[in-house]
């Protein structure tokens, strides 16, 4: 098999945390974040959605975090060739970029656009909505940040409605109306729609619990 091309170190688009281990500034990955709305897309895929984001909004940043290799170097080229330069992709396992290195009230929309639904029940723990991970979100968005999900698969959907109505209160979170503002179709969102699936989505903000909510 051939060997995997490593990405390169000083590509512009690409965002090395200097250290892995600690708690990153947000302006170590934009210089001029100060006082701009941040965004980030977290399994960002092909980065179809990233793109449109930027060009749209110039004005705003725009943080992807996927695992893949192949998809980093996909988006990267995509950001190059349209030069948004508003826009870096990290190369990471998203819940340890939110539990560990992102920084605290930084982000104003966290993007979770059809993160892998693991159906099976032994894969159940992979899921992504809990009150741990809630509490994670909340933390690295700003107050009154909001969180952003869809998908097509039901049960995950209506298990996120559960978890929400189990905790939502006690992490702070709470379910808004979609809001029809520009948001771009992503590539698995196309393919699902071109198979007649429905989509499912969710707008939840999140406001600064007080410490009497208890805690995980
Ligand atoms: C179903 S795709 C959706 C991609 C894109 N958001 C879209 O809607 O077109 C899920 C993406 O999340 C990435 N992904 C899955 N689990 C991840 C994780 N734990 N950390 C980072 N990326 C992850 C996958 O590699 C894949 O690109």
């Amino acid at each position: 098999m051939p060997k995997a091309r490593p990405l390169k170190a000083d590509d512009p688009f690409l965002w090395l945390p200097s250290d892995y281990f600690a708690r990153a500034e947000m302006a170590e990955v934009f210089a001029d974040v100060e006082g701009k709305f941040v965004e980030a897309d977290m399994g960002c895929g092909d980065g179809t959605f990233l793109v449109e984001m930027a060009k749209h909004y110039p004005e705003r940043r725009y943080l992807a975090v996927e695992r893949l290799l192949g998809r980093v170097r996909k988006v990267c080229k995509r950001l190059r060739a349209n030069d948004l330069t508003n826009a870096r992709v990290l190369r990471l396992e998203s819940q340890y970029a939110l539990t560990h290195l992102l920084p605290e009230n930084s982000v104003d929309r966290l993007h979770f656009l059809f993160p892998d639904p693991w159906p099976k029940a032994r894969h159940a723990y992979r899921r992504l909505f809990s009150e741990p991970f809630l509490r994670v979100v909340g933390r690295v968005l700003k107050p009154g940040g909001e969180m952003l999900f869809k998908t097509d698969h039901d049960d995950y959907f209506q298990r996120a409605e559960e978890v929400i109505a189990e905790c939502g209160e006690r992490v702070g979170a709470t379910v808004l109306p979609w809001e029809e503002v520009f948001y771009p179709i992503t590539d698995f969102e196309q393919q699902w729609l071109d198979m007649g699936k429905s989509i499912d989505r969710m707008r939840l903000r999140f406001d600064v619990v007080s410490k009497d909510a208890g805690t995980q």
